[in-house]
């Protein structure tokens, strides 16, 4: 970006005057497309580690930003931008999409906003997804172990430009694959506290959503949830549980594969990411369902929620298709796997619509096009390896060393079913301080957790699919919000 002399000058004053505080040429002064006034201050740019630029959006927090804690957001893939997050799940502004299409979206203030009670930084990680860039292109060969150590010195870079912050409580949150990315930043992190590493960060806890975490537990989770979902009938679970021997990961025998064949079978017509939603095939699903209100009456019902905007009727990029969890070793990006660059669901409009506006890029401080041609949900420039394994061991490691961590399930998903996040979190063995229980938000039972010693809770959310804070987002800032004050959900 070019600066002209005045705005230079005008930087320059603002440094000698104010010293350890934001740096005033990251801010966020206008939004296209929303009209109100910015209820927190939005900054918004680039950190630079070598020849990678990792780009972040940073909102302050609508409460109390110099109290309230600071968390960092990952959306999975790997490949997939935060701005997922931003857009669809729990930033400031409802996404409407415009009458006429192509045109840019009518933001409106979330009122379920997780910066209500947090400041947030969204991160496009690795260097090749969202904004984020390298002028090296071998960079866009990493994995878990690479991604986690770039995301620990944007960290400490971050914090040094934004010092009045480093006080704050610090959280680290995702969903899906950033059920990798979490515990291997967060262990990261703590290796640079115990290093004496500066700046400190105040680093507190973490929070899992529909995580991918172990290969064989995840593996496992989906024959259960679909018998306990009323997807599949007794006979077959029997059947299968027979032949597999409780092994539907890596089947043994060529009666369990037929076994599973079956139930993928029965299965195979529903949405992933949420089962209560309907998945449209073929080319009328290419068609834009433009807003809430023109949505079939069987639809709207579906996964009642207060956001008042659409919910994708499908998503893309986020995990695996059906029982092909995350192996060890190089993952496949989704154009790979579906054999077609066209997202078959055009769901991410308003996402892509917004941020690939040219007035929106100048507005959010993005590089020129030259540089990121455009915004992609999920990016197909990484080569990616999944090679830090079983993350139980990074839960077990953050959990004793006190750091507390929330593990939270929307319950209806089968791209990362809750019963492998139960099976694992269980698995650790911690005693169970907190015995399961209905949640509740608003009066009504919104899922159940289950407490265990070392500040380990399980939650689920009641209906709510792969990305929580997009079904139930009362719920979802409901939980949110206790569990970052220490406070029992
Ligand atoms: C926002 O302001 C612009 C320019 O004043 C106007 O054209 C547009 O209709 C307004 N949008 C809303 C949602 O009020
Ligand atoms: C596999 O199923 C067939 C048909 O039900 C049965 O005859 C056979 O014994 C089974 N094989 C094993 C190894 O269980
Ligand atoms: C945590 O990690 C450290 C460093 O790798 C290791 O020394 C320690 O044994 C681990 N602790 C647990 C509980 O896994
Ligand atoms: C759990 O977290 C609370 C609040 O941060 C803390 O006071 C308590 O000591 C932690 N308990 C354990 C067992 O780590």
């Amino acid at each position: 970006m070019k600066k002209t002399g005045s705005s230079v000058c005008l930087v320059l004053l603002v440094h000698i005057v104010v010293t350890n505080s934001a740096p005033e040429s990251g801010i966020v002064t206008k939004i296209p497309g929303f009209n109100g006034t910015i209820p927190s201050k939005h900054y918004a740019g680039y950190v630079t580690l070598d020849e990678k630029n990792l780009y972040y959006y940073f909102v302050e927090s609508q409460g109390n930003p110099l109290q309230d804690p600071v968390v960092l957001w990952l959306n999975g893939g790997p490949g997939g931008s935060s701005f997922d997050g931003f857009v669809y799940e729990h930033g400031p502004f409802n996404f409407e999409a415009a009458n006429t299409q192509g045109s840019l979206p009518i933001l409106h203030l979330n009122p379920y906003s997780w910066t209500k009670v947090s400041s947030i930084i969204y991160l496009d990680s690795p260097a090749g997804v969202g904004f984020s860039y390298s002028n090296d292109e071998t960079d866009y060969v990493t994995g878990d172990i690479k991604t986690a150590s770039d995301s620990h010195a944007f960290l400490l870079k971050w914090f040094e430009l934004y010092p009045e912050f480093l006080s704050n409580p610090f959280f680290i949150a995702g969903e899906s694959y950033a059920g990798v990315y979490v515990p291997t930043i967060a262990y990261e992190v703590m290796k640079g506290i115990d290093a004496d590493v500066k700046p400190k960060l105040n680093f507190k806890g973490y929070m899992v959503g529909n995580g991918v975490t172990d290969e064989l537990i995840d593996g496992n989770a989906l024959v259960p949830f679909v018998h306990g979902m009323g997807l599949i009938p007794d006979e077959l679970f029997e059947e299968a549980n027979r032949e597999c021997d409780g092994n539907f990961y890596k089947p043994l025998s060529e009666n369990c594969t037929n076994k599973l064949a079956k139930i993928d079978e029965d299965i195979a017509g529903l949405n992933l990411y949420n089962i209560l939603e309907p998945c449209y095939h073929g080319t009328e699903t290419d068609k834009v369902i433009t807003t809430y209100g023109k949505l079939p009456s069987s639809f709207r019902k579906l996964g009642e929620t207060e956001k008042p905007h659409l919910v994708r009727k499908r998503m893309f990029g986020r995990a695996w298709p059906l029982r092909a969890p995350v192996r060890d070793g190089i993952v496949p990006s989704w154009s790979q796997l579906t054999n077609s660059i066209n997202v078959p669901c055009l769901d991410v409009s308003v996402a892509y619509v917004w941020l690939n506006n040219e007035q929106v890029r100048k507005a959010i401080h993005t590089a020129e096009k030259s540089v990121v041609s455009s915004w992609e949900f999920v990016s197909d420039k990484i080569s990616y390896d999944h090679d830090a394994g079983s993350m139980i061991k990074y839960h077990k490691n953050l959990t004793s060393r006190g750091y507390r961590a929330l593990i939270f399930s929307g319950d209806h998903d089968m791209c990362v079913p809750f019963t492998g996040s139960q099976a694992w979190t269980r698995s650790i063995g911690y005693k169970i301080v907190d015995e399961w229980r209905p949640w509740l938000s608003n009066g009504q039972v919104a899922g159940f957790t289950q407490g265990y010693d070392n500040n380990l809770t399980f939650l689920t959310i009641k209906g709510a699919g792969h990305t929580v804070p997009e079904y139930k987002p009362q719920e979802a800032l409901e939980f949110y919000k206790r569990f970052l004050a220490g406070l029992p959900i």
